[in-house]
C-alpha cells in the first residue's frame, strides 16, 4: 500500500513526526513502559502536558532509551493556571525539569481558558479573553531557545482569530483538537489548511470510553476488511490522509506498534470515511466545560465576555 507522510513542516522549518504517542491517561508505572516501547516501535513523538502528572516517568524512558535529545519531538502544554505572563516561565521550566531536557519541539497553550492560582477552576476573566500576554511570554521562551514552535489547543475558529488579531511575532505553528470519526470538524480543517496552520489530531480513537465503538464502526470495520489492515490503522491512516498530526494512546506494547503503520487509503475509502464521519451530528468525548463550572461551553463562538 502507498505511504503517507511521516513528517510535516512547521513554519519554523522543523519537521513534526506525523504519528506521535498520546500520554494522557497512561499510569504511573504504565506511561515509561509505553514510551520505551513506543521508541523501540519507531515513534520518535510524544505528546505530553503538565496535567497529565506523568512527566518524569515519561522523561527517564526516554533518557533510558538512549536515543539523543535531537532525534526526538517533545510536546508539553501550559496549563490553565500557569497563563499569567510571570508564571509562564517556571511552568516551562518545571515540565523541562521534569522531562530532563533544556528544550521543548513544542509548547501549546492547553486550553482557551485562564484560571487564577487561588481557589479551584476561577476564571481569569481578563487573560481569558485576551490571551496575548500569555502568548507574548510564549514568544520569549522561543528566544531564549526553551522552546522551538509555539503553538494552541482547543482553540475554535473564533478564539484563533481572537489570538491573531495581536501583532504576533510568531504564528501558532499547531492547534491540538479533537479530531475522530465522532468529531471529524471538517469546517476547522478546511480553515486550518487555509491559513497553513497544521491541526494535531487528539483522542483518534474516541478515547478510552468511545475506542470500542469507533473499532466497530461497519465502514471502518468493512475497509480494514478489504484493506487488510486493522480499524485502528484505518482510523489512524485517515487521520494522517486529512494532512492532520495523530495522536494515538496505548500502553499496550502490540497496540503502540500497530498504531505507528499507517497507510494511504484509496479515494473511494477516504471520501467513504470521510462522508460516514460527517453523516452524524458531531460528539466531543473530551469537553470540561460543565467539570471547570464556566458557565459557557467553552468550545462555542459566542462567550460572555
Ligand atoms: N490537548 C488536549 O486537550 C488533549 C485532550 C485529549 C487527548 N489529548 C492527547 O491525545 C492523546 C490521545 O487521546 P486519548 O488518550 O483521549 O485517546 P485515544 O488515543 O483516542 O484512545 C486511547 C484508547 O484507545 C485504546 N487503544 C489504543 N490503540 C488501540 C488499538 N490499536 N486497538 C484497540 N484499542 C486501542 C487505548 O487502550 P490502551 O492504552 O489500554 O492500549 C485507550 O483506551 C492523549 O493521550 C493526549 O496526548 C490532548
Amino acid at each position: 500500500m502507498a505511504s503517507l507522510p511521516s513528517h510535516y513542516t512547521l513554519p519554523s522549518g522543523d519537521r513534526i513526526p506525523s504519528v506521535a504517542l498520546g500520554c494522557w491517561k497512561a499510569s504511573p508505572g504504565e506511561v515509561g513502559l509505553a514510551v520505551s516501547a513506543a521508541l523501540k516501535a519507531g515513534y520518535r513523538h510524544i505528546d505530553g502536558a503538565y496535567v497529565y502528572g506523568n512527566e518524569e516517568e515519561v522523561g527517564k524512558a526516554i533518557r533510558k532509551s538512549g536515543f539523543r535529545r535531537e532525534e526526538l519531538w517533545l510536546t508539553s502544554k501550559l496549563t490553565n493556571i500557569f497563563h499569567a505572563p510571570e508564571d509562564v516561565e517556571a511552568a516551562l521550566d518545571y515540565s523541562l525539569g521534569k522531562l530532563g531536557t533544556d528544550y521543548l519541539d513544542l509548547y501549546l497553550i492547553h486550553w482557551p481558558i485562564a484560571f487564577k492560582k487561588e481557589g479551584e477552576n476561577v476564571l481569569d476573566i481578563e487573560l481569558t479573553a485576551n490571551p496575548y500576554p500569555t502568548w507574548k511570554k510564549l514568544e520569549e521562551m522561543v528566544d531564549k531557545g526553551k522552546v522551538r514552535n509555539i503553538g494552541i489547543s482547543n482553540f475554535n475558529i473564533a478564539r484563533i482569530q481572537n489570538l491573531t488579531a495581536n501583532p504576533l511575532k510568531y504564528q501558532p505553528a499547531v492547534n491540538q483538537v479533537e479530531l475522530s470519526f465522532w468529531n471529524p470538524q471538517p469546517e476547522l480543517l478546511k480553515w486550518a489548511k487555509e491559513h497553513n496552520l497544521l491541526l494535531e489530531a487528539y483522542s483518534p480513537l474516541g478515547s478510552n470510553n468511545q475506542v470500542k465503538e469507533t473499532l466497530s464502526v461497519p465502514e471502518v470495520k468493512t475497509l480494514a476488511k478489504e484493506l487488510g489492515i486493522t480499524p485502528a490503522q484505518v482510523v489512524i491512516s485517515w487521520a494522517v490522509q486529512r494532512g492532520t498530526v495523530v495522536l494515538p494512546k496505548s500502553v499496550t506494547p502490540s497496540r503502540i506498534q500497530e498504531n505507528l503503520q499507517v497507510f494511504k487509503l484509496p479515494q473511494g475509502a477516504f471520501d467513504k470515511l470521510e462522508a460516514a464521519a460527517a453523516a452524524h451530528p458531531p460528539k466531543r468525548v473530551v469537553n470540561p466545560s460543565e467539570r471547570w463550572e464556566l458557565g459557557f461551553d467553552l468550545f462555542d463562538n459566542d462567550w460572555p465576555f
